[in-house]
This record gives structure tokens, sequence and C-alpha cells, in this order.
């Protein structure tokens, strides 16, 4: 793909995918500062949450069993909250010449909710038509590793939220659907091994930002 020259003003959309402990929000903080030492104005945020309203959203959805919610309802909540970080977080910032880096995105609603909880592609594209009209990512980097080694990253962090406590056919049908999603739309989206160390992977994410785009 042609590298999209950055005359500083031109900014980019870039979302961080991948299931439980792949590593996504180092991964982001690694490329924020590499930005950052290259003089490239960004955000870093995350999914569900960026707003207040959001992140109560968020809180809704990490807590309680995990029948709390179905897909739908999932679907609906997840949406709503990406909506007010459109509008308040992600749209603004891009307007102003800032890149905004993200931790999940829609692809997150598609495989959480459209495959693994089984609401199905349709609906999830519906809904996000609604959300976002055409709007979407200018990169997606999906971290990709073994369930069994995320979930026990995920554990050892301490803190478990309703989606790491469901059961492991949940987490396998969400790799497969990440890996589906980057075989249907190969220009957007990247999958990188993320089994290897953080110095590894933030260097295979930086040839990946840096083929695509111009930083310096
Ligand atoms: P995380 O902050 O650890 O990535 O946790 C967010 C959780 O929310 C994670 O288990 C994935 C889930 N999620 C969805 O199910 N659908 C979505 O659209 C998003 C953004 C997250």
């Amino acid at each position: 793909m042609a590298k999209i020259a950055n005359d500083k003003t031109q900014s980019y959309f870039i979302t961080f995918e991948g299931g439980e402990g792949s590593g996504k929000s180092t991964q982001i903080q690694m490329l924020a500062d590499k930005l950052k030492k290259n003089n490239v104005p960004h955000i870093t945020t995350r999914e569900p949450g960026g707003t207040p309203e959001s992140e109560n959203i968020r809180e809704l959805l990490m807590s309680g069993g995990k029948d709390r919610w179905d897909g739908v309802t999932e679907l609906l909540l997840m949406s709503a909250a990406r909506r007010e970080h459109c509008r308040k977080i992600i749209w603004p910032a891009l307007e102003n010449s800032q890149w905004v880096l993200c931790d999940r995105f829609v692809d997150s609603t598609m495989a959480y909710q459209g495959y693994a909880h089984g609401t199905g592609r349709a609906a999830v594209e519906q809904i996000q038509n609604v959300v976002l009209h055409q709007f979407r990512p200018d990169l997606t980097i999906i971290l990709d590793m073994p369930i069994d080694v995320g979930l026990k990253r995920a554990k050892a962090r301490g803190k478990t939220t309703r989606f790491d406590n469901l059961d492991e056919q949940f987490h396998q049908s969400v790799r497969d659907a990440f890996l589906d999603i980057a075989r249907r739309e190969p220009n957007r989206c990247t999958v990188i091994d993320a089994s290897g160390s953080m110095e590894a992977v933030h260097d295979a994410i930086w040839q990946v930002v840096t083929s695509r785009f111009a930083v310096t």
C-alpha cells in the first residue's frame, strides 16, 4: 500500500484489537511514546470508555455476572458508549490534527457480540452504520496470541471482569473472529503475533505504521 504523506495536519485513526491479555495497552503506550519522539500530535483512548458517560456505561458492562446482559444488549450498550466517544473525543481530535490511538473499537463489537455472542455480522454492521456512518479506522492492528497465554496474563493482572470469566470456547471464538475480520479487510487490518517480547511486538507495529504513514 502506498505511503500516505504526513504534512503534520493529516491525522490517522489507529485501533488496537485482540483477546484478553494480548498486550494492547502496553503497545499503545509504546507507540504513543514513539510518536511523541517524532513530534506527532496524538491522543490515546479506549473502548468501552473514553468519556465520563462512556466510562459509566463501561462500568455497567464490566461488572456483575457473565449473564447480566445478553449479546444484543451488549451490542447496544457498546454502541451507545462508542457514539459518545466519537462525538466528544475521537472526531474532535482528528479534526484538530491529532492522531488517535484507540484500545478496541468496532472490531471488538463484531468479534465479541457479533461472532462469539452470536448476534451476527448483519446486526453489528447495521448498528455501526447508524453510530458511525462511513467512519472507520485508517489502520487496525490485531494482536494475536493463543488464548491460554492471554487469559493467564489477564488473570495475573488481578482484576477480572465479566468478559474474563466467559469460557474458553468463547475466547477461542473471539480469536477466530479477529482473524476472520482481518482476512475480510486486509487493507485496513494487520495481524501481529503478540506472543513475542514487548520490544519485538512494538518493532513490528512501528514497521507497519511507518510503512503506511510518514511520521518524520
Ligand atoms: P479491556 O479494557 O480489558 O480490553 O476490556 C474490555 C472488554 O470489553 C473486553 O473483554 C472486550 C469487551 N468488549 C466487547 O465485548 N465489545 C466491544 O465492542 C468492546 C469495545 C469491548
